[in-house]
């Protein structure tokens, strides 16, 4: 029999998101990595200690494996563990979150390993404003990546935008625009804070704004597990998503975890409860150990972040958890 693990208010728990690193190539404003210290290279999970995880995971029930970062394409040899994801009978889902910096050297690779989902993030279309957000003058190798992977077949390609108060909201229609276009899914993403509250442009902001260049037509058939909802302009190729972690939140129908690439599982992105995967399996932990730890770290998810945890604030540098 499938085994399954449902947490203590019924939610079924069958995706994992996997940090492979916490570094990145790119230095983006919202990410604060100067204010976080990056890893060593011991504490990090080797690919075999990442797979261990992974295989555990899958007896228990989880079925879906993202790839995330800091930037999983910088990870060295990262075909060798999606090849060995890609082994484990009973994951029918990899996808990964990238910049796309590296994409167009790397969407072959992955695509033949297995992966045909990816999302990448990008939060504006010109050039000196890429620049100014990530530190690097390198949008067209990102524009270069998405154009790959469109000719690849990958599907869906998710852009995820992450809309910024004063920074790129004046952007939200050139992106719209695209989906017209292509067939992309272009998701707006309200902008969480990290570590202190903020003021953040809206679902409500961002769709007013959609609606001023054209009807929008409720999708309810895209595949994927997010939290995103959908919605298409008359006779467009693309959709277009909205994320609303503020405004709206899915702690509902949450369906994941969150293993960062130093080994700690983290059973929300809001909360700063983990449990020590690493620990564990450093100290000789055994395989039956090993999922017991997780199958009791999934019984103490909360069914929304505590207000004793600070109610929607990100705790862990989104590098190190994954976005
Ligand atoms: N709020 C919302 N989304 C964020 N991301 C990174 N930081 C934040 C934040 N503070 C997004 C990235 C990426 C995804 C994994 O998370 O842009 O697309």
């Amino acid at each position: 029999m499938k085994s399954e693990i449902i947490d203590r208010f019924g939610r079924r728990i069958d995706y994992l998101r996997v940090s492979v690193t916490d570094r990145c190539n790119l230095k983006c404003i919202y990410c604060n990595l100067d204010d976080f210290t990056l890893l060593e290279r011991e504490e990090i999970l080797t690919l075999e200690e990442t797979a261990r995880i992974i295989k555990l995971a899958s007896e228990l029930g989880i079925s879906k494996i993202r790839i995330t970062g800091g930037e999983p394409l910088i990870r060295k040899n990262l075909i060798h563990l999606i090849r060995m994801i890609g082994n484990i009978s009973s994951i029918n889902d990899i996808s990964i979150t990238t910049n796309g910096i590296l994409l167009s050297e790397f969407a072959k690779e992955l695509f033949t390993a297995g992966i045909k989902r990816v999302n990448i993030s990008l939060d504006t279309l010109k050039r000196d404003r890429f620049k100014e957000i990530t530190k690097q003058d390198k949008l067209n190798n990102v524009l270069d990546g998405i154009e790959t992977v469109l000719r690849l077949g990958f599907e869906p390609v998710k852009i995820n935008v992450v809309v910024i108060k004063g920074l790129n909201e004046d952007e939200i229609l050139d992106f719209a625009e695209l989906t017209k276009r292509k067939p992309l899914v272009v998701r707006f993403i309200e902008h969480m804070p990290i570590k202190e509250p903020h003021s953040y442009f809206s679902l409500r902001d961002i769709k007013k704004e959609l609606m001023t260049i054209g009807e929008l037509i409720t999708v309810s058939t895209l595949k994927g597990n997010g939290p995103a909802y959908y919605m298409k302009y008359k006779n467009a190729k693309g959709v277009i998503g909205i994320i609303a972690p503020m405004s709206k939140g899915f702690c509902d129908n949450c369906n994941r975890l969150r293993l960062t690439a130093d080994g700690r599982l983290f059973l929300c992105l809001m909360s700063d409860t983990f449990v020590n995967l690493k620990g564990k399996m450093r100290n000789g932990g055994t395989n039956k150990e090993i999922k017991t730890l997780i199958k009791d770290a999934v019984q103490k998810k909360q069914l929304s972040p505590t207000e004793s945890e600070g109610k929607k604030i990100i705790w862990e540098p989104m590098a190190s958890i994954g976005g």
